[in-house]
């Protein structure tokens, strides 16, 4: 069986086609990168209207590279939450259309539970019982999963995103967009020490992420005490020496507080997604801690850790027992249930 997949949540449009036994056959990605750099961030309505122009053209491409034609397709996929509303719309709406045109059947799969889904597809082998790592620009959160279909969220972040607070240190460095890699790149002539910025949350017991208070430090770094007064953005060794020290307190962030839910849940496995897990400075740190920890880790190839297509092969998970999209599936851009928060888990 061939499925086709649609991402449109956010700022890629993308499309994939992989088979019913996990294979991919085509993982095709356009970034927005070039629209929204000089607003600094994604702007909604921009993003919408890519969708709405790229999405024919790669679903083109995808069944150019498969091979195939429509008429080879017998399901269709679709992430159609969380994300921006206007985006998941442009997704959704295509793939209503074209299950309903081709009388195939449709699926709608979690963005979030398809990142770490791709650890799955990378590994071509079960990765579950694992713990979920998943660290994106919307999203730093982790999970206890049982199994491909049955994940619940144990801890969460109370404020930004991991990927948030580096598109925000990287505006506030002047170092362009997306912040992500453009940060670790100029970390990479930095000295991760020279800044001592703070580790929140880490001493805490609780599963819970903070990055706002590191966000703030960097500014404070930046400015001086009065955040009143205009700074010119820093340059030269000071600037490599603030993304390498924010990187470093991200970084430990992330693994501490991975290390303190695999030892509360006895988990042998970690699975990482989302675009932070692009970061090659958490992907070593991340592998020098499971090795200590005897745990086996599962973290995909870059095409695989930011938004694509493929990872929505989650959806062979759901088809298999049945869990099909109904007529009036609907775009839900936000993740509705908080109660991770209170420690109770969140089903996805
Ligand atoms: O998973 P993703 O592609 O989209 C969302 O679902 O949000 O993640 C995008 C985020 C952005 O915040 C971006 O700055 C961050 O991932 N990112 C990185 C790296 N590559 C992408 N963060 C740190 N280091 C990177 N190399
Ligand atoms: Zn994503």
């Amino acid at each position: 069986m061939n499925f086709l997949a649609i991402e449109t949540s956010c700022d890629e449009t993308a499309t994939a086609i992989f088979t019913d036994q996990l294979q991919i056959l085509a993982n095709v990605v356009a970034s927005q990168t070039e629209l929204h750099s000089r607003f600094r961030g994604v702007v909604p309505e921009i993003a919408a209207r890519a969708h709405l122009q790229r999405l024919l053209p790669l679903i083109d491409e995808a069944l150019h590279r498969a091979q195939l034609t429509l008429a080879d397709l017998h399901g269709i996929a679709v992430h159609n939450t969380p994300g921006l509303v206007g985006s998941l719309l442009i997704g959704v709406s295509a793939a209503k259309m074209l299950a309903l045109a081709l009388d195939v059947p449709l699926v709608a799969v979690n963005h979030v539970a398809s990142h770490l889904y791709a650890c799955r597809m990378a590994a071509q082998r079960d990765i579950f019982p694992c713990l979920g790592l998943v660290v994106s620009g919307g999203h730093t959160a982790l999970f206890h999963c049982e199994s491909a279909l049955s994940m619940k969220r144990i801890g969460n972040t109370r404020d930004d995103a991991a990927g948030e607070a580096f598109d925000k240190v990287a505006a506030m460095l002047n170092l362009g967009f997306p912040g992500g890699p453009a940060v670790e790149r100029e970390a990479a002539r930095g000295d991760p020490k020279a800044f001592a910025f703070p580790r929140s949350m880490l001493a805490d017991d609780r599963l819970e992420f903070s990055f706002s208070g590191l966000k703030t430090a960097v500014r404070y770094a930046i400015h001086g005490q009065d955040l009143s007064q205009p700074a010119e953005p820093p340059t030269g060794q000071r600037r490599a020496d603030l993304a390498a020290s924010f990187q470093q307190a991200v970084v430990e962030i992330l693994v501490g507080k991975t290390r303190q839910a695999l030892r509360r849940t006895g988990l042998r496995r970690l699975a990482v997604g989302g675009g932070v897990s692009a970061n090659q400075a958490l992907r070593t740190a991340l592998a020098v801690m499971t090795a200590k920890e005897g745990v086996e880790l599962f973290i995909p190839p870059m095409s695989l850790c930011t938004d694509n297509a493929a990872m929505a092969a989650l959806a062979v998970e759901k088809f298999r027992v049945g869990d099909l999209a109904p007529d009036d599936l609907d775009a839900e851009p936000n993740w509705k249930d908080t109660s991770a928060r209170h420690g109770n888990g969140t089903p996805v």
